[in-house]
């Protein structure tokens, strides 16, 4: 559904990144990850060469907080591969800090790098995708952005945001020929879901009419879709992929 596609993919070295990029991989797609650390960018490599020593797939680790790394990289990419047709921003960070605990430090790391990385990525690679006269921009949503949540203001605040620069963008972007749409994953089994405190585990999959928790590659294959032909006048949408929990 890819082929000779170039995609890159932040938070790319597990959980859901990793598992989109495997299954673009496997759909003709050449795939750049972003990780926040060589060891991990590495191990996810060497994982990957070890399903298949044939996929088209190399690592970056620029600190996403640093909009001329952020910049400095992807322009690296772009000339290297003549382009960039897709890109997830799917890095991100959590807490379930309650609000009394909460310090600003906190609140700011959240932010600074599921709202604020998130736009240094777009903001860096929008141009690259106007010259080529097309792109796919898809983000990593999460079903409290719909619901919030009983704790931890900043993560469902920073997903908020997400919702609405998604939808902007789309508006923005769509006489460029640029798609912007973001996937709203519910519970997800990664090391993301696995940190959570257990009795928060219990309610959340209690509640989930699915009967079961997501798997990274339930929300992979909602990004395969919006990234590929198939959703070609989508644009603008949240996609929910939850199993239909929505509190
Ligand atoms: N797991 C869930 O239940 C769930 C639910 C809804 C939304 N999400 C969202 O899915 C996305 C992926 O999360 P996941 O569940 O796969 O989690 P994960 O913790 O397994 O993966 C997070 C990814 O983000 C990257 N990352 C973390 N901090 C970074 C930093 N400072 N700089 C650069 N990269 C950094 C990591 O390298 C990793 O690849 C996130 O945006 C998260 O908010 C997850």
């Amino acid at each position: 559904m890819l082929k000779n596609k170039v995609a890159v993919i932040t938070g790319g070295t597990r959980g859901i990144g990793y598992a989109t990029a495997k299954l673009f991989l496997d759909n003709g797609c050449k795939v750049i990850i972003f990780g926040s650390r060589a060891e991990s960018v590495d191990k996810a490599l060497s994982q990957l060469n070890e399903e298949n020593p044939n996929y088209p797939v190399e690592g970056y680790y620029p600190n996403l907080n640093d909009y001329e790394e952020v910049e400095k990289t992807i322009l690296a990419i772009a000339e290297k591969y003549g382009k960039i047709d897709i890109l997830i921003n799917n890095a991100g960070i959590s807490s379930s800090t309650p609000i009394d605990q909460y310090t600003v430090e906190e609140f700011e790391k959240i932010i600074n790098l599921n709202v604020v990385s998130m736009f240094k990525c777009i903001r860096a690679t929008v141009p690259i995708m106007k010259e080529q006269g097309e792109g796919v921009i898809l983000n990593t949503s999460s079903m409290v952005s719909i619901s919030g949540q009983p704790s931890g203001v900043g993560y469902p605040t920073s997903k908020f945001a997400v919702n609405g620069m998604t939808l902007s963008l789309a508006r923005e972007l769509g006489k460029d020929n640029i798609r912007v749409n973001a996937v709203a994953p519910g519970v997800t089994e990664t090391d993301m879901f696995k940190s959570l405190p257990e009795p928060l585990i219990e309610g959340i999959v209690s509640k989930i009419p699915l009967g079961r928790v997501g798997k990274p590659e339930d929300i992979a294959n909602a990004f395969l879709y919006l990234a590929s032909d198939m959703a070609s006048y989508v644009t603008g949408e949240v996609l929910s992929v939850d199993g239909a929990c929505r509190s």
